[in-house]
């Protein structure tokens, strides 16, 4: 792991935190009903994932308030949603998908492939033994097709695989029992039930650490490679799920320059800015990780994140068709619980008691060319 300072860091930015907190209080009292999404109109939408659960609190006002675009944080992952090969649980998503109808918002679908969060029963047959590439492109099929008409006309866009390529420096795709069980072909597969499904939804291959230079040049590869096919894919989804201390401006100016150049679209799909320095894989807690406090230089490092980051974002507007951050406030985020379980951690816009952060202010301070 990287080290990494924090106060180092702060001095070297040569911030001005007492006059920040100051400022941050006094503007958060002053009321303001032009939420994010009124801020980036000219832009592109801004998002939020969620639970039903939330959408039932106090959240819904402020995801009322703020957004114009909704995920569903899991409910339609492919555990939640199709349980049993013959059973699917439609309630938490179609509860999202009404309350998207009803407030008129928009509503992205995540994600219909992907390694994590799979139903026992999907790679094995009766015996659990594990089931033919035939069979298993039949139950994706069906999977797809199933969860894709539910929502046709509800749903604009779908991230239809996530996460295939691999982090290791000399692998491409990751090795899944997807890719063990049917290749490299499960991948394009996907994009075309998903376009059988709905042929007017706009289909998205997501992934992490996208700020890699070499993860970066494997998500080229492939989308490259399933537009010189032929295969319906509209764009790339950037989950960004950053830290203070990455991506620096000049990454993801590159970043997003890269990908731009794919001539799909982009959006950012799962946006958080954790206040700890970024780690990759879940450790134990250690005596460090005791101070889970925000801190007056965690913010200010976060705030250089986030102002950077939507800055670069109204740069590339021209490309990102969506921004969706990862959970509504800091009351809860999956932070919380990784990479170190149970360490808090503040990594959104929104206090844990619903408040505008400084980080707010921050995004929003810009003037319309
Ligand atoms: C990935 C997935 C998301 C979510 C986050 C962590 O980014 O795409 O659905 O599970 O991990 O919460």
């Amino acid at each position: 792991m990287r080290s990494f300072n924090l106060f180092g860091l702060a001095a070297m930015a040569g911030l001005a935190i007492a006059c920040s907190w100051q400022c941050s209080s006094t503007r958060s009292q002053a009321a303001s009903d032009k939420g994010l999404k009124d801020h980036y109109r000219d832009y592109f939408p801004v998002g939020v994932a969620v639970s039903p659960r939330a959408l039932k609190t106090d959240e819904a006002a402020l995801v009322l308030r703020e957004f114009n675009s909704l995920t569903a944080e899991n409910a339609m992952k492919m555990a939640p949603i199709h349980p049993a090969m013959d059973r699917y649980n439609w309630r938490d998503a179609d509860s999202i998908a009404a309350f998207a109808q009803r407030h008129q918002l928009k509503l992205r679908g995540h994600t219909l492939c992907w390694h994590q969060q799979t139903p026992d029963w999907l790679f094995v047959d009766s015996s659990k033994q594990q089931v033919s590439r035939e069979e298993l492109l039949k139950r994706l099929k069906e999977h797809i097709t199933a969860v894709v008409s539910r929502y046709k006309g509800t749903i604009y866009a779908w991230d239809v695989v996530n996460e295939a390529i691999s982090d290791k420096p000399g692998e491409y795709l990751r090795n899944s029992p997807w890719f063990r069980i049917c290749g490299e072909e499960y991948i394009e597969a996907a994009f075309r039930y998903a376009h059988e499904a709905d042929p007017d939804a706009l289909l998205f291959y997501n992934d992490y650490n996208e700020i890699s230079p070499l993860k970066r040049a494997k998500i080229i590869r492939l989308v490259n490679s399933l537009k010189s096919k032929g295969v319906p894919i509209h764009g790339i989804g950037l989950q960004a799920h950053w830290a203070v201390n990455e991506p620096s401006y000049g990454q993801l100016d590159s970043t997003l320059r890269e990908f731009s150049l794919t001539g799909l679209k982009l959006q950012i799909t799962e946006l958080d800015i954790s206040v700890y320095a970024k780690e990759h894989d879940a450790r134990a807690r250690q005596a460090s990780d005791t101070d889970t406090s925000f801190s007056a230089q965690k913010a200010q490092l976060q705030q250089q994140r986030y102002r950077e980051a939507f800055q670069l974002f109204r740069k590339y507007k021209r490309h990102i068709t969506g921004v969706t951050f990862w959970n509504i406030s800091d009351r809860y985020s999956w932070l919380d619980n990784f990479p170190v379980r149970n360490r808090k951690d503040h990594p959104l816009l929104f206090n844990a008691n619903l408040q505008r952060k400084q980080a707010w202010w921050d995004v929003v301070d810009f003037k319309t060319p």
